[in-house]
């Protein structure tokens, strides 16, 4: 049987790997033996990061500086990942930013382009990046992070909402465009979960009343849920897996 869990040798990148979800992810790939490379724009939190996952594991671990929205930081950033790393045999296009709720009529443009630049140009940035790099080696697995909003009603957010239905789109038309080059290509759809983006709103009265009773689990997702599924994702054991949306949700979608 593949060793699907050992990822000795192998080199993930994870945009916004230094919180919540992105963290989780990187702290599972790096637990298996990847190497990791962070990309996040918070320089306290890289190096609190890379400290440590360093502590926990041997395989090498850096953080870059990279704002996703910003096209040049972008190009400048794959550079400096791969003067380090060499190649890069997954991406993570995680990194994103909640959307201040607002009527659709009092939905500001500046509010709508802040979010998609960070969480649809950002990510489309980041992959354009990696994909060349991938299509030279012959393989790589690609994922984005999505959200439920791309299918639930989110009233109050559809820059959110939109941002994350297009990549889940995007992850579909490049599964096509890149498996004749060994790319594989796929989207996570996390439900409710503990991050820094959602601390707050999680312990809302209004959460804890309306929400989570309707997650059959019982409980709100938390980045530890994302580790294994990071690792199954960037390894061999879903070399047939592309073009698909993998929902996390604690059953939230289906109640
Ligand atoms: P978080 O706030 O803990 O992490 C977001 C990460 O993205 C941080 O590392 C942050 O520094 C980074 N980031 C933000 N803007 C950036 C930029 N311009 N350039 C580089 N890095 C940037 O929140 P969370 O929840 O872990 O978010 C991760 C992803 O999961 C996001 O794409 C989010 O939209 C998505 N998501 C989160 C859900 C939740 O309930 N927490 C539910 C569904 C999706």
């Amino acid at each position: 049987m593949t060793e699907w869990h050992d990822l000795t040798g192998h080199v993930a990148l994870v945009t916004g790997g230094n919180s919540g979800i992105g963290k989780g992810m990187a702290r599972g790939l790096h637990r298996a033996g990847a190497a990791v490379a962070i990309w996040g724009t918070n320089v306290d939190r890289n190096n609190a990061t890379v400290a440590e996952l360093a502590a926990e594991g041997s395989a090498p671990v850096a953080a870059f500086g990279v704002d996703v929205s910003d096209e040049a930081a972008v190009a400048d950033g794959m550079a400096r990942t791969l003067e380090r790393f060499g190649r890069i045999d997954s991406c993570f296009a995680n990194a994103g930013v909640g959307g201040r709720p607002a009527p659709i009529d009092a939905m500001s443009t500046e509010e709508w382009r802040r979010v998609m630049a960070v969480n649809l140009d950002g990510q489309f940035f980041t992959v354009r990046a990696v994909a060349g790099q991938m299509k030279a080696q012959g393989s790589g697995s690609i994922v984005f992070t999505s959200s439920v909003s791309m299918s639930e009603g989110l009233a109050f957010s559809v820059h959110y909402a939109a941002a994350k239905a297009a990549v889940a789109a995007m992850a579909r038309s490049l599964a096509v465009e890149l498996a004749r080059n060994g790319i594989r290509v796929n989207a996570v759809v996390p439900g409710w979960t503990k991050a820094a983006m959602t601390e707050e709103l999680l312990e809302s009265e209004a959460a804890l009343t309306k929400i989570l009773p309707r997650v059959p689990l019982r409980r709100w997702g938390t980045p530890a849920d994302f580790e294994a599924l990071a690792v199954w994702l960037a390894g061999p054991g879903s070399g047939y897996f592309t073009g698909q949306t993998l929902v996390l949700d604690g059953g939230y979608t289906v109640f």
